[in-house]
């Protein structure tokens, strides 16, 4: 059996190639409590057979999956971020609405988690723009993470964070394990799995395009390259969301905001 030593560079590889997310060198603590639950879920007598199986599996395979999923922060949380969405309800969709002139909006969330973004954007527009037609999309790279967007059952814990009582009330049933989102708000949503480091073909012509929160995980080059891939994406008229901490070169026009039209004056397209 390896030892830890040999053992966190291989992981540090694999999450690397599978997904861009750099871990650190000092990160190894890491390995036991995201590794040991899998190690025994998938039958393996030790967290190195387990990294083995995974690095000669597919990348499509449970296993693989399950260690990238295990290996990134799905941290997410409804209305992340109040500036943010502020500037979403009162700059951005008001403009994206006056360019649109009625087609059909396309918003799509990419590395959506566990889908706090992508349904937090339904709501709004529910609420607020409730005869506007609008697309919304909802991807990440791990499987287990879209699957539970997908089913939006959510725990007493996830839903105090960031919604109000009345909206807890008014978007959500009580089941067992939690609080759903009720089924016309689920049926706005199509969710998929998607890997930022490959094509956007399948997302091209967004009036907005969110990536929050996962930049800041990669490569200064992977990061360049992505922002580079979700501009190409993005309508002439259209807008991309960064996370708060998460600064681009591109004129900021509101709290983790940026247009294509800046992004294309500052020359990265
Ligand atoms: C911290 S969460 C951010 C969730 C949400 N965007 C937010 O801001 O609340 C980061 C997510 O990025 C996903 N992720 C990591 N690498 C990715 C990649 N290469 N392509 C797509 N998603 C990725 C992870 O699976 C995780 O769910």
């Amino acid at each position: 059996v390896p030892s830890v030593d040999a053992l966190w560079p291989k992981v540090q590889s694999f999450t690397f190639k599978g997904c861009g997310v750099v871990l650190g060198d000092d990160q190894d603590y890491l390995l036991e409590p995201r590794l040991g639950p899998l190690t025994r879920e998938f039958g393996h007598r030790s967290i190195a057979e387990l990294v083995d199986a995974a690095c000669t599996s597919l990348p499509s395979s449970p296993v693989a999956r399950a260690v990238i999923d295990a290996m990134t922060t799905h941290e997410s949380l409804f209305f992340r971020d109040l500036q943010f969405w502020r500037a979403f309800e009162e700059i951005v969709i008001p403009r994206v609405l006056e360019s649109a002139r009625g087609r059909k909006l396309r918003v799509w969330s990419a590395a959506c988690s566990h889908g706090q973004e992508a349904y937090s954007l339904a709501i709004l527009l529910a609420e607020k723009w409730p005869a506007v037609d609008t697309e919304i999309l909802g991807t990440d790279v791990s499987l287990p993470a879209v699957e539970r967007a997908r089913v939006g059952l959510y725990t007493a814990l996830e839903v105090n964070r960031g919604l109000s009582a009345s909206r807890l009330v008014q978007h959500f049933q009580k089941e067992p394990g939690g609080f759903r989102l009720r089924k016309e708000l689920r049926d706005r949503i199509t969710w998929s799995v998607h890997n930022l480091l490959g094509s956007n073909s399948d997302f091209s012509g967004c009036d907005v395009v969110m990536c929050r929160n996962v930049l800041i995980y990669f490569s200064d080059r992977d990061r360049k390259t992505t922002l580079a891939r979700i501009e190409a994406s993005v309508r002439p008229e259209g807008f991309i969301a960064v996370g708060g901490t998460e600064t681009t070169p591109r004129a900021s026009i509101a709290p983790g905001w940026y247009t294509k039209q800046s992004a294309q004056r500052a020359g990265s397209l």
